[in-house]
């Protein structure tokens, strides 16, 4: 095991820190900067068939399903299919309703959550064309898709998923990108997505080196028991995923919910010092995100902001700012996670957990 953790403490360390590599473990062969394409081999024998869907619906369990609400935004955004994100054990007892061209997309690292294989039969078996998009090689549900996109970013141990997170958002992006280009993206737009996404693990690299910076602030709070975590568009599901995080490992009590929520509702939790994390990177809706935090500090909360490089303005209202590089709002999630990751994982080693082995959770769940 000594050897397997190559000099980290933990496997959930070790992972955070080797998405770099994982991530471009990921995009091998996938991203042809000479013809300006996404190769998505597992799907070119469907590809019309992808182009003419006239629905996705993504199902998935935990952390997979964030990564899925992601993807609803993104088949959205990038490749004007409606979209939506459904957690598979609802989904698959709901009597669904399968249109003509509909696309089911299981989302799953193991390929064995029970949940999701069994909304995967369901779907598939209303007509649905079924794609997966899946971590471990020869799972069930990789082997009952039609077609799908393999995350290939190595086995994930740490029972809280990260690297399959970061893998599972990427190739949704890809997958949209590739629907896109053959709808209406053009070639210039996808142009400037492929060169974006090939800097995305070099801006990771830039986002890990805060580790100890993070570290020091979560010291400042960790002995708080709850925590809210904030964001819009984009960001919205990256604050229920930073949410999850803490819960798992560290115990904490978190809720994610989208910034303009909180006035619903959640606002009356806020004292004095509670903690409250803004994914607030520069975009289309920072204003916005800057009027939630100035409600959140009028009540007395910390802030904690993920914000872009160069972001002057918000340090007048953050006690705490972790750094993410600018890039296109599609792929903010890629780099706006990285640094909750490190948050939970620092916050459940300074509170003395086992981030390996967190207490009632297990790696895959195979049981309904
Ligand atoms: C378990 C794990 C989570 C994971 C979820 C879905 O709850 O603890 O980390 O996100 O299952 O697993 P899957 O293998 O389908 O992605």
């Amino acid at each position: 095991q000594q050897i397997e953790l190559g000099g980290y403490e933990h496997f959930m360390l070790k992972e955070i820190m080797e998405q770099p590599e994982s991530l471009r473990n990921c995009f091998r062969g996938r991203l042809d900067h000479r013809e300006g394409r996404v190769v998505l081999g597992g799907l070119s024998k469907y590809t019309r068939d992808l182009v003419r869907a006239k629905r996705f619906i993504v199902t998935a369990q935990g952390t997979a399903y964030h990564a899925g609400l992601i993807g609803e935004y993104l088949l959205e955004d990038l490749a004007k299919v409606p979209a939506r994100a459904a957690y598979a054990s609802e989904f698959r007892y709901r009597n669904p309703i399968i249109e003509d061209a509909s696309v089911i997309l299981a989302i799953s690292q193991s390929g064995e959550t029970a949940d999701t294989l069994a909304a995967l039969r369901e779907a598939r078996e209303r007509g649905a064309l079924a794609l997966g998009v899946v971590n471990q090689v020869g799972s069930t549900i990789s082997r009952e898709t039609d077609a799908g996109v393999y995350l290939h970013v190595g086995p994930e141990i740490g029972v809280a998923s990260t690297k399959a997170f970061v893998g599972q958002v990427a190739v949704l992006t890809l997958i949209a990108l590739y629907v896109g280009r053959r709808k209406f993206l053009a070639a210039d737009v996808l142009a400037h997505y492929i060169d974006q996404l090939e800097k995305l693990p070099d801006h990771i690299q830039t986002v890990l080196k805060q580790s100890d910076h993070i570290r020091d602030c979560v010291e400042k709070v960790v002995d708080r028991d709850n925590w809210l975590f904030l964001g819009r568009g984009y960001n919205y599901p990256v604050a229920l995923e930073g949410a999850l995080k803490l819960k798992e490992i560290s115990y904490i009590h978190a809720e994610g919910m989208p910034a303009a929520e909180m006035k619903h509702g959640p606002i009356a939790l806020i004292d004095e010092g509670m903690p409250v994390v803004f994914i607030a990177p520069r975009g289309s809706q920072y204003d916005k995100v800057i009027s939630n935090i100035e409600e959140v500090k009028a009540r007395g909360g910390r802030i904690i902001a993920v914000a872009t490089e160069g972001d002057e303005e918000i340090n007048r209202y953050a006690d705490f700012v972790f750094r993410v590089p600018d890039v296109p709002e599609p792929l903010q999630p890629l780099v706006t996670v990285v640094p909750l990751q490190l948050l939970a994982y620092h916050g459940a080693v300074l509170r003395g957990q086992d981030v390996d082995k967190p207490r009632n959770l297990a790696k895959s769940v195979t049981v309904e």
